[in-house]
């Protein structure tokens, strides 16, 4: 058959075959049938050039040009025509994909897992409780009552009269032990907020866990042995554990928990003030007066409870010397971790 008439034929067939597309996906076979760069149907036309006369070259060079510019155009209409039709977006799987970058966790996220694991290994269970808190629940029923000062120091955000923003993550002790009965072994990570003003150890926004163990017989020595077991794991097999009296309304007795400062080992240095140790958490034996509130027999079960600060021991453990840094969103900061 004559070339130019080979031509004539592939445009007829284009034609008709351009006006039987309804979709994307007969657009795409069309395209690779007749656009193709190597195997197209004008591309097998423009690879016999070379063999015919100068003349005819010129000639079939010419037409097949044109074919291909027409055809082309009538793409581009259909393509708009079906990628402005309701619920449908036209894709060139042809082209390369776009970069997304994958992102990673926090280093808070990443420690709060840290944590969760350790304790999960020796059988606690993790418990998430509202951030949004009543006054019953984040007070009264750890034996904060209305006019006593510890709850000064706990100053927070108010939603209502007796709606909060807890500030520690002991209500959840409460809740836990409103809805189960002994043995208890828990642990209840999450944000916590205090109206405290930003500096290099205190965030109006922090993260802290708590931990509740409930059962017959339960000791002082437990408690000494879960948080050696945790401290230890968490930062190395060196630290050393101090346990300072304290006072919290809800334990009692209640300690400060202070670990040997790991930046010196326990000499004296800047960071622990020259006294060898840091302070990482709260902690003691539940007050009984907070098992009235549960009706959990204060004749048969004992327990204990701890708290302590997430940003703290992440502070310590990675040697970041300001607790700003964690909400400051600079990446320069948390590309490190
Ligand atoms: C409490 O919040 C008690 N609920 C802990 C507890 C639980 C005691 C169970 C006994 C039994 P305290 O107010 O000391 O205790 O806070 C505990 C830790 O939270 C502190 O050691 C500190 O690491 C962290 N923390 C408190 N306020 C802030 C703040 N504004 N910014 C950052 N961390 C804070």
């Amino acid at each position: 058959m004559d070339i130019i008439e080979k031509l004539k034929n592939i445009r007829k067939e284009a034609e008709k075959e351009l006006k039987e597309i309804s979709k994307i996906s007969d657009l795409l076979e069309f395209k690779s049938k007749y656009l193709n760069k190597k195997t197209g149907k004008i591309t097998e036309i423009l690879k016999l050039l070379p063999e015919l006369a100068v003349d005819m070259k010129r000639i079939v060079g010419k037409e097949a040009n044109m074919l291909k510019k027409d055809i082309e155009a009538e793409v581009k209409k259909i393509e708009k025509a079906l990628s402005s039709k309701k619920d449908l977006v036209f894709y060139d799987i042809t082209l390369p994909g776009t970069y997304v970058s994958k992102g990673y966790k926090n280093i808070i996220l990443k420690v709060l897992e840290d944590c969760k694991s350790i304790f999960s290994n020796v059988g606690f269970d993790i418990v998430e409780g509202p951030q949004v808190e009543t006054d019953y629940y984040n007070f009264e029923a750890l034996n904060i009552p209305e006019d006593h000062p510890a709850r000064d120091m706990h100053d927070t955000f108010y939603v209502s009269e007796h709606i909060l923003l807890r500030t520690h993550t002991s209500p959840v002790q409460i809740r836990v032990m409103e809805k189960q009965k002994p043995p208890i072994a828990m642990i209840s990570p999450g944000p916590c907020y205090r109206s405290d003003t930003p500096d290099a150890t205190h965030s109006p926004v922090f993260h802290q866990i708590e931990g509740l163990y409930v059962d017959k017989n339960v000791s002082f020595a437990d408690l000494k042995g879960i948080l050696t077991y945790f401290f230890q794991s968490f930062f190395s097999k060196d630290v050393k554990l101090r346990f300072r009296p304290s006072f919290f309304p809800f334990t009692e007795p209640s300690t400060e928990v202070d670990i040997s400062c790991i930046f010196c080992g326990g000499k004296g240095c800047n960071v622990c003030k020259h006294t060898g140790w840091i302070e990482v958490a709260g902690a003691g034996m539940v007050d009984p007066e907070v098992f009235k509130y549960v009706d959990y027999d204060t004749e048969i079960y004992s327990g204990y409870a701890f708290g302590m600060g997430v940003e703290r021991i992440t502070m310590l453990k990675y040697q970041i010397n300001d607790i700003r840094l964690f909400f400051e969103n600079n990446l320069n900061f948390l590309n490190q971790f």
